[in-house]
């Protein structure tokens, strides 16, 4: 392995370790005698025990070294918040916080940061003040968006970094696994704690031909959506591999692994190409290009590696596809897309065009689609729809702006937003459609689903390549198809665009513009983190209590829930993501979307103390004061949809004791278990219909809580009556101490003292 280089010119003195992956791998290899496919060579080098390690694809849960920590300012507050409350005194793995989901995008950049920055002080003062004294990198507000800002700075090839954000798979532009996780797994790692991920399947998608004309790299995963579909990936990572890989910009395989997270993928990676070195090199790095270059043998698949499923793609023959409403893998070719909006009877004027984002906003990207904005004015034409480009980064923006392509937009008639998330998160106060009124939009952004980018309904959100957004927002309409359609300028004449063209890097190179980054100091030890005692969105956490060596017994069901319940039920966004860092303000929306099993309603149960119906939480809060503990009963496949930890801490925070239910959705079930929770399952099924929302519960054997040996739940009827049912857990030896010091951080406080 080559030479000691740094991971990033932020962290100096942390270097890349190629010769861990290396060493790894020779014990894997002997232990597997198969060729292994990238993202084996990438996860299994990055295994914390590779002798041991049980590998099955598929069915082993890896436990796994992470090379890197990310987390956007949204998730970031809990996380931070819980890491502080394991009494480590600096992050185990390098780590950085992004400013970037909490800017609204209004009339725009200027205006919109300074107010962002009054609205969110506290938020931001609080990450900034946490990042200094537990030694992350801290970006600031204005400073570009989380997976920009990694791909610029810290990605390398070979890497494995974890993200508090589901596109953080966009670093599989530069060779990295990157994936995106909960806040409790990004607490575990920055704790020093293995991670641990479900073996993934590999899906192979081969690349022939080249890209050309009007196809960008967008198109490559648009298609790779409408096979595949939403759920295609789910449990899988997706390797690019083949001939046309190395006609693929780094920047442009970052969008496509960006966008694998909406077919559901682990995350998704390119083997090391040309490409990714230039990028390297271009964006200040040319050591990690050279120490990638050496290390290429383990940068690619082997020869004769196999994949769970293969597609194949000729680049050379992909055209361009328009993807949605409502869904990313709704998937229509450009030329067919007039006559399918007329079809399926789509609002046909295009409201809003929408440019940038963390999935596109690179250098030729934006180049790409300037050379079309430029061509349409240079014949006297305006954009028809709304125009608004969001650069990914302050890098970007800087360079952008210098190189005149900005310029370019907003004579054109866009408007340009803040480095940052904005309408891609719905971060948008848009004000030229009412609510509820139809109409299309178009996006190079990566998700569509209802309501995500204006809260409205109504609106039908596709998704294309920026060429194609930026084209569209000339023509204004869904009849348009700018490669084959004319355009008629003021004085009359037809006017046709070329096919874009651009630049993959800027030939002066990047402009870092304003400096954004605040590096920890030196000395940590005085900085006072701030939280403001009176705070409505931040709370510093108390430990939660030790288990008190009982069993628990005779304890109310807080609610027997019936049918689907997934972790919007039990925490749900939206309104209450303000709320995030503040465990007491968000507990006020826990199981609030559960279906009562006694009534059929959600958010109405009967208090087991004084016989009177009131809300979930209030029920919950009532009997926290009369200090009694209380189980939720549930159904099938209970917590699943996101990894969110507020869906565990808040039952912990209100005094649950247990969940039990039929089955768990397993992220969940580990989140509940990481808080000092017992998360239980009927050995058989059937005993959920014996169970009424007013018997009580007792929970017998807690005293030899062994892994595999189930325990003994007594129900208690109203009559007095009682039978005793066998419930399971898959608590492991570690986890059982997580359960006996309350949470898995008071364990890890506990064994520092
Ligand atoms: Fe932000 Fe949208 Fe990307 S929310 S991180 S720009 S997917």
């Amino acid at each position: 392995a080559p030479q000691k280089v740094p991971m990033s010119r932020h962290e100096p003195n942390k270097y890349i370790n190629y010769q861990r992956i290396e060493d790894n791998l020779e014990v894997v290899r002997k232990r597997l005698n198969r060729p292994l496919t990238l993202s084996e060579k990438i996860l299994y080098g990055h295994l914390d025990n590779a002798a041991e390690q049980d590998i099955q694809r598929g069915v082993s849960y890896l436990q796994l070294r992470p090379d890197r920590v990310v987390c956007q300012d949204a998730t970031a507050q809990m996380a931070l918040l819980q890491f502080m409350s394991a009494g480590i005194p600096e992050v185990a793995v390098p780590s950085s916080v992004h400013c970037d989901h909490l800017i609204l995008g209004e009339s725009g950049a200027e205006a919109d940061l300074a107010r962002a920055k009054e609205v969110n002080k506290e938020v931001y003062d609080f990450l900034a003040t946490t990042c200094a004294k537990y030694n992350l990198g801290f970006w600031g507000p204005g400073s570009g968006i989380i997976h920009q800002i990694v791909i610029e700075n810290y990605a390398f090839p070979g890497a494995l970094i974890i993200g508090t954000d589901s596109h953080t798979p966009n670093a599989g532009g530069l060779g990295a696994a990157a994936v995106g996780v909960g806040g409790a797994d990004a607490v575990d790692v920055m704790a020093g704690i293995p991670w641990e991920l479900k073996c993934p399947k590999a899906i192979g998608v081969k690349l022939t031909g080249r890209l050309n004309g009007w196809t960008s790299p967008k198109d490559i995963i648009l298609e790779v959506a409408g096979i595949l579909t939403v759920k295609g990936g789910t449990g899988a990572i997706v390797e690019y591999f083949g001939p046309g890989v190395e006609s693929v910009s780094a920047t442009g395989m970052g969008t496509v692994c960006n966008m694998g997270a909406e077919i559901g993928a682990t995350t998704s990676v390119f083997p090391f190409t040309e490409s990714m070195g230039r990028y390297l090199v271009s964006t200040g790095r040319p050591e990690v290009a050279e120490a990638s270059k050496q290390f290429a043998h383990n940068l690619r698949a082997d020869e004769g590696a196999k994949y769970d499923e293969v597609i194949e793609i000729n680049l050379s023959e992909l055209e361009p596809r328009i993807n949605g409403p409502f869904t990313p893998d709704l998937m229509t070719p450009l030329k067919s897309f007039k006559e399918t909006a007329k079809e399926k009877n789509w609002p046909q004027d295009i409201s809003a065009c929408l440019i940038g984002s963390c999935t596109n906003s690179s250098y030729e990207d934006m180049t790409r689609a300037a050379s079309l904005a430029k061509e349409a004015m240079d014949a006297g034409l305006k954009v028809k729809s709304d125009f608004i480009i969001t650069p990914g980064s302050e890098q970007i923006r800087a360079t952008t702006e210098r190189d005149g392509l900005l310029e370019i937009f907003r004579k054109a008639g866009g408007t340009i937003l803040a480095n940052a998330c904005g309408p891609c998160i719905g971060q948008w106060a848009r004000h030229d459609v009412k609510k509820g009124e139809r109409n299309t939009i178009v996006t190079s952004y990566n998700r569509n689903f209802t309501g995500r980018n204006d809260g409205n309904p109504a609106t039908h959100g596709f998704v294309a390549s920026p060429e194609i957004v930026t084209a569209l927002a000339f023509g204004g309409s869904t009849n348009f198809n700018p490669v084959t359609d004319t355009l008629t300028t003021p004085s009359g004449k037809p006017f046709k665009f070329s096919a874009p063209n651009g630049e993959e890097l800027p030939d002066r190179g990047f402009d870092t513009g304003l400096n954004t980054y605040q590096a920890p100091p030196a000395d940590r030890s005085s900085v006072d983190i701030k939280v403001n005692p009176d705070s409505q969105r931040l709370q510093l956490l108390k430990p939660f209590k030790p288990w008190n060596g009982k069993d628990i017994e005779n304890v109310p069901i807080l609610i027997k829930v019936k049918g689907k319940c997934t972790t919007d039920h039990i925490s749900m966004a939206g309104p209450w993501l303000k709320y995030r860092g503040h465990l007491d303000n968000i507990s006020n929306n826990m199981l609030i979307g559960a279906t009562n099993s006694e009534n059929g309603e959600a958010n109405k149960v009967r208090n087991q103390v004084t016989g009177e119906f009131d809300a979930v939480p209030a029920t919950a809060r009532y009997y926290k004061a009369h200090d009694i503990p209380w189980i939720v009963i549930g159904d099938e496949n209970y917590g699943e949809g996101s990894s969110r930890e507020h869906a565990a801490m808040s039952v912990r925070f209100l005094g649950g004791a247990a969940v039990i239910v039929k089955s768990f959705a397993r992220i969940h079930e580990t989140n509940l278990k990481k808080q000092g929770l017992l998360p239980l399952t009927f050995n058989n099924p059937k005993d959920y219909d014996r169970i009424s929302p007013e018997d009580k519960l007792s929970i017998l054997g807690l005293k030899d809580l062994t892994p595999g040996k189930p325990l003994t739940l007594r129900v208690t009827k109203p009559s007095g009556e009682h039978f005793d049912i066998t419930v399971d857990h898959t608590f492991n030896e570690n986890q059982i101490t997580w359960f006996h010091a309350g949470s898995a951080l008071n364990h890890i406080a506990k064994s520092r003292k």
